[in-house]
């Protein structure tokens, strides 16, 4: 079974989908971290259009679960916290826009689903990669919300986090994850939207919980 969580970077999915995950028992896909780590091959490749294009057939970027968590593999090594860095988010958006990128994501996420049950968070999950998901959700939250919980949580791992830069990077990435060609950023039918503005952090787990149990029971 798949329950799938989209929504705008920031919006609280990760953060709900793990504890949703741990409530239930299910592994967490972070579709976000696959982007992330080609993101980081592509900086690693001198930001070279051309580079990371071979680098595409020459690498692999894959999921390995283990102990009900799941990591991005980057050639077979953890990547851990290299993904989250500020460089990386500002240049997610651009090679998550690729087809290729994301076909090979698509690949290996509909690979892994295949083995356990996932709630899983994205952009295009109830949309485009997992149309048939037993549950779909969409998770908003205002602009300036989203940019303080981001610097908290940046902050609570040790990275250095800026309010203004950080609001700036979701608003780009809103801009560029709905507006691209492919798969863009929307929220899927049959989803049901979850505003959490003003909701607070365990409020918004036992909504996705309870709703699962209903489908479940
Ligand atoms: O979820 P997170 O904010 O870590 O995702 C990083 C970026 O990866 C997004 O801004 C988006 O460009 C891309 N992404 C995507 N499709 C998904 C998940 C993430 O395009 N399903």
């Amino acid at each position: 079974m798949i329950v799938t969580i989209d929504g705008p970077a920031g919006s609280g999915k990760s953060s709900t989908a793990k504890a949703v995950a741990k409530k239930t028992n299910w592994y967490y896909l972070d579709s976000g971290s696959l982007y992330r780590t080609w993101t980081l091959l592509y900086i690693m490749g001198g930001m070279d259009m051309k580079v990371f294009l071979e680098f595409l057939d020459s690498h692999n970027v894959t999921l390995h679960a283990s102990d009900g968590d799941i990591e991005p593999l980057l050639n077979g090594e953890g990547v851990g916290d290299e993904i989250r860095t500020t460089i990386v988010s500002d240049n997610v958006s651009a090679v998550a826009a690729m087809s290729e990128v994301r076909a090979k994501v698509n690949e290996e996420m509909r690979r892994v689903v295949k083995e356990h049950d996932f709630v899983a968070d994205g952009r295009d999950l109830g949309s485009v990669v997992f149309p048939d998901a037993a549950l779909k959700f969409y998770m908003i939250a205002d602009l300036d919300e989203r940019a303080l919980r981001r610097k908290k949580e940046l902050e609570s791992k040790g990275i250095e986090a800026n309010l203004k830069a950080i609001r700036s990077n979701l608003a780009e990435r809103d801009h560029l994850d709905s507006s691209r060609d492919e798969a863009p950023l929307t929220k899927p039918e049959g989803a049901v939207e979850v505003d959490t503005t003003r909701m607070d952090f365990e409020e918004q787990v036992a909504f996705i919980v309870n709703a699962i149990k209903e489908k479940v029971e």
